[in-house]
């Protein structure tokens, strides 16, 4: 179905891997494209409850935009580029209702960063590093990552490693808090489906309430706390609600049907 990604669906999880081995898989136009209806399946497919990306190899999840690409685009063509990428799919993973978390497992570096960092969170093999290294090719970052990378790891450490271009490996990164675990390359995937596994068995109404909710806090959206309490009180609408607070009182355990 997909010419760069493999994706496999098992127990509501869907594993999203990006299939360009041979360039440290790279985001071309055509993965682009790809990761765009991938996400696009993601909010639509009822079987879909929640999505892992990852990188096809043990060397690296994504080495970036493909600078191939690069050469014959003029400053409006950059500008093309890089909102084509934000709308298709940065800024529809970051807002998906359903959860996306990455399985960085390797380089994470450029638009790799990037797409890793617009997941609604990430973990890391050992072998994983990270970076925003654009300034070497006279360019930013053009997929979120001033932005996200601030968001994530604060000013100070954020200005630094765009303006040196320097790589963090997993254990940094996680200091940092831009990864939440470390763990051996061949457990990545399992823990990554582990924590899904358990976010699955919630009220996904709520879930998608969180989503919405922390990312207003990120973005520092001035309506943050105002749009919490409307989102609070919708909840209260809902079947799942009821069932929960339900099966707390009757002392079982709540079965949630994402209404
Ligand atoms: N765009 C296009 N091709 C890329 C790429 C990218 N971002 N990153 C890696 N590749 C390709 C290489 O050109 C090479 O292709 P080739 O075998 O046809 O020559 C292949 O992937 C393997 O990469 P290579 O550089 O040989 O591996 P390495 O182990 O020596 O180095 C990196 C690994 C990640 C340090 C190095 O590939 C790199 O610096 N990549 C670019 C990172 C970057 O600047 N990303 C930001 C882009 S905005």
């Amino acid at each position: 179905m997909y010419q760069t990604l493999l994706t496999d669906l098992q127990d509501g999880i869907l594993v999203v891997t990006i299939n360009r081995p041979d360039k440290l898989n790279a985001l071309n136009k055509d993965v682009i494209e790809e990761l765009g209806k991938v996400v696009d399946d993601i909010y639509q497919n009822p079987e879909i409850k929640t999505a892992i990306l990852t990188g096809a190899g043990e060397k690296a999840f994504v080495a970036g935009a493909d600078i191939s690409e690069f050469t014959a685009l003029d400053g409006n063509g950059g500008a093309a580029l890089a909102k084509k990428g934000q709308d298709l799919v940065f800024d529809k993973i970051e807002n998906s209702p359903k959860p996306i978390i990455a399985a960085v497992n390797g380089f994470a570096l450029g638009g790799g960063c990037e797409l890793a960092m617009s997941c609604h969170f990430r973990l890391a093999s050992e072998n994983a590093k990270f970076g925003q290294p654009e300034v070497n090719l006279g360019l930013i970052p053009g997929y979120g990552g001033t932005q996200r990378l601030t968001q994530l790891i604060g000013k100070g450490k954020s200005m630094e490693l765009m303006m040196t271009a320097d790589m963090i490996g997993a254990e940094e990164a996680k200091s940092l808090g831009l990864v939440n675990y470390v763990v051996p390359q061949a457990e990545l995937l399992g823990r990554a489906k582990e924590i899904l596994q358990k976010i699955q068995a919630k009220a996904p109404v709520a879930i998608a309430k969180v989503i919405a909710c922390v990312n207003d806090a990120a973005k520092g959206d001035s309506k943050g706390f105002e749009n919490e309490i409307k989102r609070f009180g919708e909840c209260f609408t809902t079947e799942d609600m009821k069932e929960g607070t339900g099966a707390f009182l009757e002392k079982r355990k709540a079965i949630f049907k994402g209404k």
